[in-house]
């Protein structure tokens, strides 16, 4: 169970302040405490959508660990007024149909702070850090002085458990109030209720919405149900069951560390040889790897050390050496994708899109770190969207959609540096492009560098912007190419629409030169209009006779076994969407009169 990996660095950390010489330590759980805006909840609105991204976030990790599709419901309500100005109370619930979390573990999850199963796993999971859900209980704490009030069951438990999860600032740890069992209707999952102060916004950078929708679009397996203020319960369907499949973690590349994350790094290993420290917890280690090490002035007797009584000048020698050594590229194969197929699915649910293009690129190695980039890019029948405002751009890391501080972001660097311009998108200098598309671009990595401990956005490394505008690049020839071939099929219709104007007068004239009979004059207009692929007539007349030929044959059949089966043909298969295609095919009765209009209209 993820639960039971629950691992906890606040003995580092937490403990009770403790005096010595003037010098105080204070526990984590008061750090961020007073920091919060560190960790996404710096204003109103910020702190109801961090509060919901963190749980569902949570849930939607826990789902995929476990193998299980998630079906998530949201519900978000204003409770009243705030304690803070101008602030209301907003009660947020998330209910998830994951594995569910062992009682001894609630006051752990929720209530203490670096307090997780996915540390350092190598695994493109969205939480990464154990502090996203108690600093939202933290706020609920700080602002409505209530707690977390928690609900799970696994598989495992005969009954339920409910308990509210507190904080205990000044000792870092969870406090549990309130227990309770009960019989619940579901065998697991858990659901989570905060009460605080806040504001609620639905679209734009803190919106609700946005980051729904945005997650729904990146996680096609999800079934989502949200109730917020001002709007009717709805359900986003899945688009695809099938759950991702979590790839084999990786540990890190040594090239990838700092010195400081590299000393850090060994304290979870405890009494180890120095060597075996460096093969299990590192990847592209190896026996080859430590004749290097020697070659390049480590002591061979230092790797038979342990890693526990190592001081830091030998960190430091055995760090430098390392970086010197050449090492196998870190392996791509932790990443986890969404996929074209799953991608192109799902962007259709982002409007009446006439045009969607999906390019989902090989993962590659960035900074020394696997990565993978998918870029969606669709453009919207919306006539009144302006042609002169800049497309929709949606980011996504690791499957969590950011909504803060664009420009600094490595998917918007790269989005501006492209020439849309040559792939017939408008395009002010050095911005975003414009008009009525939506760009949607996904970074996926066991390792994503964010530039914040709120995870809001990615670093701009120039290999990484590189990588993302390659994508992009791709995606835009996609575009390109389509629009091209549309103009083409619009400057023909202009053509043949000259044609069919003049042609008449054309014939005319012929014919009065050349005193041609009647008929002869009906033939040429027919002619023309066969020339231009403009006479429906003859084609449906031509379908009619089939039809008429086959409801005969069908009656005839019919009589001879008595039966009185419909006769079932597939209709265009261009009418149809992806999803509804195999449903209607098998019910579809032959309109001949229909597709062949659609036929003689292209
Ligand atoms: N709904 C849930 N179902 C099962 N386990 C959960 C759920 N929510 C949280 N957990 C467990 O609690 C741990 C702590 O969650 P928390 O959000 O604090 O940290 P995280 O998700 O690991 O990292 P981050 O701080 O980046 O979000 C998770 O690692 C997970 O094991
Ligand atoms: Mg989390």
């Amino acid at each position: 169970m993820a639960t039971e990996q629950v691992t906890s660095s606040s003995s580092k950390t937490g403990g009770s302040p403790r005096a010595s010489k003037g010098i105080t330590t204070s526990s984590t759980a008061e750090y961020f405490s007073k920091n919060l805006q560190q960790v996404g909840f710096s204003s109103q609105t910020k702190a109801v959508l961090t509060t919901l991204k963190e749980a569902v976030d949570n849930a939607l990790d826990a789902c995929e660990e476990h193998g299980i599709l998630p079906e998530i419901e949201v519900f978000v309500e204003k409770a009243g007024a705030g304690s803070l100005k101008n602030s209301d109370q907003i009660r947020i619930r998330v209910e998830d149909n994951g594995p569910g979390i062992e009682p001894d573990d609630v006051p752990k999850v929720f209530g203490e702070y670096l307090a997780s199963s996915k540390f350092g796993r190598g695994r493109c999971s969205r939480g990464q850090q154990g502090i996203g859900i108690s600093a939202a209980t933290t706020w609920a704490q700080l602002t409505s002085a209530t707690g977390a009030k928690i609900q799970t069951k696994t598989v495992r438990m005969r009954k339920a458990f409910g308990a509210t999860v507190e904080v205990d600032i000044k000792h870092n740890r969870g406090v549990l109030k309130e227990k309770t069992t009960f019989d619940w209707d579901r065998e697991h999952g858990t659901s989570v209720e905060f009460l605080i102060d806040g504001r609620v916004q639905l679209n734009g950078e803190a919106g609700l919405l946005s980051y729904l929708n945005g997650t729904a679009l990146v996680n096609p397996h999800l079934k989502l149900h949200y109730k917020l203020p001002e709007l009717e319960r709805h359900t986003v369907d899945r688009v695809t069951n099938s759950i991702p499949e979590v790839p084999e973690a990786t540990e890190p590349h040594p090239h990838t560390m700092k010195l400081g994350e590299f000393i850090a790094h060994s304290h979870l290993f405890g009494r180890v040889k120095v060597k075996d420290w460096l093969k299990r917890g590192f990847s592209r280690v190896n026996e080859g790897t430590f004749k290097d090490l020697v070659k390049n002035g480590v002591k061979a007797s230092f790797l038979e050390k342990s890693v526990d009584a190592a001081n830091e000048t030998e960190f430091k020698e055995l760090f430098m050496s390392m970086q010197n050594t050449t090492l196998m590229a870190p392996s791509t194969k932790s990443v986890l994708s969404i996929g074209e197929d799953a991608l192109s699915k799902s962007i259709k649910r982002l409007g009446d899109v006439d045009f969607f293009a999906v390019v989902s690129r090989k993962p590659t190695i960035c900074d020394f770190k696997p990565v993978q980039v998918e870029v969606a890019i669709a453009r919207l029948e919306d006539k009144s969207i302006d042609s002169d405002a800049p497309i929709q751009v949606l980011r996504f890391a690791n499957r969590v959609p950011l909504q803060f501080d664009k420009s600094a972001c490595a998917i918007v660097q790269a989005i501006t540096s492209v020439n849309w311009r040559s792939y017939g998108i408008a395009q002010p200098r050095e911005s975003l492009p414009q008009g009525p598309y939506i760009l949607a671009v996904s970074v996926v990595s066991p390792f994503i560098k964010f530039k914040n401990a709120s995870k809001e956005t990615i670093d701009a490394s120039d290999e990484l912007v590189e990588e993302i505008r390659r994508t992009l690049i791709q995606a835009g020839q996609k575009l390109s190419k389509h629009i091209k071939k549309e103009s083409k099929a619009n400057e023909l219709e202009e053509k043949l629409r000259h044609i069919e104007q003049f042609g008449p007068v054309l014939v005319e004239g012929l014919c009065r030169i050349t005193d041609a009979s009647k008929e002869r004059k009906k033939r040429a207009e027919e002619g023309l209009r066969k020339l231009l692929g403009r006479d429906a007539q003859a084609t449906e007349e031509e379908l009619q006779k089939a039809h008429d030929h086959l409801e005969a044959q069908m009656a005839r059949e019919a009589a001879a076994s008595g039966g009185d089966e419909g006769f079932e043909v597939p209709v265009d298969s261009d009418a149809e969407s992806e999803e509804e295609a195999p449903a209607s095919r098998a019910k579809a009765k032959v309109k001949p009169a229909a597709s062949s209009k659609k036929k003689s209209k292209k």
